[in-house]
């Protein structure tokens, strides 16, 4: 087979080759034609099917492995990778394989956790909750939440994140998934059909509300956050921001621009959506910001997860509504399920109320804390031209790159050296405008794999660059 009968490159339209030649690749795989374990052509061979350079066809090759749709294991070449969730099935569209185990030493992607999670306080508090409840209990939940868990949570909230709210407008919802799944439903009701969308921006969270039927439309983030110019111009009267920690940059909105952003939503009788997914895990020396949503809790739906505090299989987020979405969204919700498990909800209350989950998330912030560190050493070491952007919180880092680094060869080389990396552009709707860059997470892997793994990246980008940098071994 010519590869050109599966590949359509033009070099009339207005997208470059490699995103044509990765967007062909990627339908075909997802689309069943190409399975797990099919070997692609060499770069070589590809370029000359299809009447392009070589460079075209590895870049290409580099950003689908990053993305974890091919895998380049060495001496064996290119292949489909095995086991992709879109593979011939359908996968849930926030989901980027995270969950997949994937066949490299050193798992450095953002949504990757591993360790942490408190067992034996979780063991410990659903046992009491189970003994305590009698069969009353065990009906149907309220479907925003049980009172008990929104109670406990308008409290944690006001005191950690300094958001007002009651437990009346608290919404328990499985994940920030669901709450954003809520919002796309909710929106055309109030007469909106688009979302500003940071740019970047967690790329699988775009393409979920451009299927949920809401256009997104994305608003370019500076060293500052959102450009909220930028916003006004778009004419859109709803926003999804990471004020706090801005995914993926890592930047914190600043006073001014927050200032803005609320100037902006009560002129254009719009909504804030405040995706303070890692809020509480603030790592950095000094101030932590307070959610956008005390500005304005009028104006922000505010929410949060236990996704990166406790582990993302809870399956366990929540919104602080503002009065008047309320009804809207309890609605919504109603058409869709019944609500969160009764248990999960009444265990973390208990971890809420008796500060056991105070404890943990400091444990948790030494922690992570530790591994940030190694992680900065270790760029400074192994990969000095490299620059942190943002704030340190949460479980990754955004590292900038010289303009003139080839980000796909680049994380494709890491690759080969069995550690799998995102670089920047997965997270951008128009990658090839972008600065290279690599997202790097460092919540999966421990301290000594982190200097190992950045050892590898470094020695990568020495590879690439022409530099002689050995890789850190592990004693
Ligand atoms: C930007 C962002 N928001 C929210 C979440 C959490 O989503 P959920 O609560 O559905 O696990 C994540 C998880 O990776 C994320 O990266």
């Amino acid at each position: 087979m010519t590869w050109n009968t599966l590949i359509d490159v033009s070099r009339d339209s207005g997208l470059p080759l490699t995103a044509q030649i990765q967007e062909s690749l990627k339908q075909e795989i997802t689309g069943g034609a190409l399975h797990p374990g099919t070997r692609l052509p060499s770069s070589r061979q590809l370029a000359e099917d299809l009447g392009v350079s070589r460079s075209v066809v590895v870049e290409a090759y580099g950003q689908l492995i990053a993305e974890g749709y091919l895998e380049a294991l060495q001496g064996s070449g290119t292949r489909v990778a095995a086991g992709l969730p879109g593979a011939g099935s359908e996968g849930p569209t926030l989901l980027d394989g995270a969950g997949r185990a994937p066949s490299v030493r050193w798992d450095l992607r953002a949504g990757s956790v591993s360790g942490g999670f408190p067992q034996r306080e979780w063991l410990a508090a659903y046992q009491r909750v189970v003994q305590r409840t009698d069969r009353h209990d065990v009906g149907y939940p309220p479907a925003s939440g049980v009172p008990a868990l929104r109670g406990e949570l308008a409290r944690y909230l006001g005191r950690v994140r300094g958001v007002h709210t009651t437990a009346g407008a608290v919404m328990v919802v499985s994940g920030f998934a669901q709450a954003l799944g809520l919002v796309c439903a909710a929106l055309p009701r109030l007469g909106i059909g688009e979302l500003g969308v940071e740019e970047p921006c967690h790329p699988q969270q775009r393409q979920f509300v451009a299927e949920a039927g809401i256009v997104p439309r994305p608003v370019p983030v500076d060293a500052h956050g959102i450009d909220v110019d930028a916003l006004s111009r778009t004419g859109v009267r709803a926003v999804l921001v990471t004020p706090a920690h801005q995914f993926p940059t890592g930047v914190t909105l600043s006073p001014q621009r927050r200032e803005a952003l609320v100037r902006w939503a009560q002129d254009v009788d719009g909504w804030i959506v405040e995706d303070d997914y890692d809020g509480d895990l603030w790592l950095a020396h000094g101030a932590r910001p307070a959610a956008l949503q005390r500005q304005a809790p009028d104006r922000v739906l505010y929410a949060g997860t236990a996704s990166k505090s406790l582990a993302p299989g809870l399956r366990l987020g929540w919104l602080a509504l503002p009065a008047p979405l309320r009804g809207l969204l309890a609605r919504v919700r109603s058409q869709r399920d019944l609500g969160c498990e009764v248990f999960t909800q009444l265990a973390y209350a208990e971890l809420l109320s008796t500060g056991v989950f105070d404890r943990h998330l400091r444990r948790q912030r030494a922690r992570l804390r530790a591994r940030r560190d190694t992680l900065e050493r270790a760029l400074r070491t192994f990969l000095p031209d490299g620059r942190i952007t943002g704030s340190a919180a949460g479980l990754h880092a955004y590292v900038l790159l010289p303009h003139r680094t080839d980000e796909a060869a680049l994380t494709a080389l890491a690759s080969q050296r069995s550690v799998l990396v995102r670089g920047g552009r997965y997270c951008h709707d128009r990658p090839w405008q972008a600065r290279p860059a690599l997202v790097l997470g460092y919540a999966a892997v421990p301290r000594s794999g982190l200097t190992e793994a950045l050892g590898e990246i470094g020695a990568a980008y020495a590879e690439l660059t022409g530099g002689a940098r050995s890789p850190a071994r592990c004693a």
